[in-house]
């Protein structure tokens, strides 16, 4: 029996698992205070990279050329890590869509910036739609302000939104209402939370305020926690 489940690695870091394959978002590891694996023990199939912050882009290069990984990101940032040597990358932009063997990957807008940390422009930042069937459609909102799209989501009955509740960098917990209240998933997860001092949030009352504001499911991990789906 493969696993169905979905691993907070702390910060914007997921490990997604399905029918033996393994996706890894955002794969911020060295210097994530909240980190519970290593770059070095890590398992991975496919790295998907949001934008070029230091805190999502995190250890994608090292992980790429020791795992053989494939990595999907956006053009400028498939283009900087080809430079760096990772060989298996895949290139798209927001709006498209891509299919793998174990489902599609769609590339959605985010409200953010994003320079590599060598200074190179890093494109659009971006969030993530990984389907592995109609019924089972993950939202990783990734670094993003509220924006009034997300009410198109709502059409793809979304099974699990991962959402920022941060603030500061990101949406607080406030806007992650909204954001619920149009997307409509069955479940949502928080994250960019806690991870250092500026955004520090009380996640037992985001938590309530969900259950009572929106009535959908919150599933909130605590770092190297997993959510068997
Ligand atoms: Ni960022
Ligand atoms: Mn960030």
């Amino acid at each position: 029996m493969h696993e169905n489940s979905l691993q907070w690695l702390g910060h914007n870091a997921w490990l997604l698992r399905h029918a033996g394959v393994r996706i890894l978002v955002d794969p911020y590891l060295t210097d994530n205070p909240k980190a519970t694996v290593t770059a070095e023990d890590v398992g991975v199939d496919y790295v998907l990279v949001s934008h070029g912050h230091a805190d999502h882009l995190g250890d994608t290069v090292p992980i790429a050329r020791r795992t053989g990984a494939m990595v999907v990101a956006i053009a400028e940032i498939a283009g900087w890590l080809k430079g760096q040597g990772v060989e298996k990358v895949i290139s798209m932009n927001i709006g498209g869509g891509v299919k793998l063997p174990f489902g599609r990957v769609e590339m959605t807008p985010a409200l953010h910036s994003s320079t590599m940390p060598d200074g190179t422009p890093g494109g659009n930042a971006c969030g993530f739609l990984v389907g592995f069937s109609p019924e089972k459609v993950f939202y990783f909102a990734c670094d993003t302000g509220l924006f009034l799209d997300m009410q198109l989501l709502a059409k793809r009955k979304i099974f699990a939104a991962i959402l920022p509740i941060g603030d500061v960098f990101t949406m607080g917990p406030e806007e992650s209402l909204e954001a619920i209240r149009m997307i409509r998933p069955k479940v949502v997860l928080p994250c960019h939370f806690n991870t250092w001092k500026p955004i520090v949030q009380d996640v037992e009352v985001w938590k309530d305020r969900v259950t009572r504001e929106t009535g959908v499911k919150a599933v909130v991990l605590e770092p190297g926690e997993k959510w068997e789906w």
